[in-house]
């Protein structure tokens, strides 16, 4: 799961896609990360773990770092917030097979419309509120493919 910042969205995503891994009993490795490293070592925004936590998920734990190379080879799917973020990892590969696993999350529900996540960075607490709701559906979809 990527955004910016790995702060507020993706950290949101990485919350969620575990809490409905563990509600399906689907075993996966989840992990976030961001583009920029502006946040390295922090916890999550205070705003994405409160809203997490009025959906009983906790994400304290979480400690933003930036996206790695290696994670290509890590990961099979890189999911990404926005069009900038799809941007940016893609640049950092000349891999056709390492493009081809990053996704825009919300495409899980809108395929192709390559729309994103807002960023609430910069807005108030029902920014994240709504942004919980996208990351929601979009995660519920994809764990619905996984079982
Ligand atoms: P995120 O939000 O990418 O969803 O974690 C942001 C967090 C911090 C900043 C921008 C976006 N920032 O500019 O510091």
């Amino acid at each position: 799961m990527v955004c910016l910042g790995n702060i507020c969205r993706s950290p949101l995503a990485h919350g969620i896609m575990n809490h409905l891994g563990e509600k399906h009993g689907v075993e996966l490795t989840v992990d976030s990360a961001g583009t920029g490293a502006y946040h390295e070592g922090e916890r999550p925004d205070k705003r994405s773990i409160e809203v997490a936590k009025q959906h009983g998920i906790d994400i304290t734990n979480q400690r933003s770092r930036q996206f790695e190379v290696s994670d290509f080879r890590d990961f099979d799917v890189i999911y990404v917030m926005d069009a900038s973020n799809y941007k940016n990892i893609c640049k950092l590969t000349n891999s056709d097979v390492a493009k081809a696993k990053v996704k825009f999350i919300l495409n899980e529900v809108t395929p192709n419309g390559n729309q994103s996540v807002p960023d609430p960075y910069y807005g108030g607490e029902q920014g994240f509120k709504e942004v919980y709701d996208m990351l929601y559906k979009a995660c519920s979809e994809i764990i619905k493919d996984l079982s």
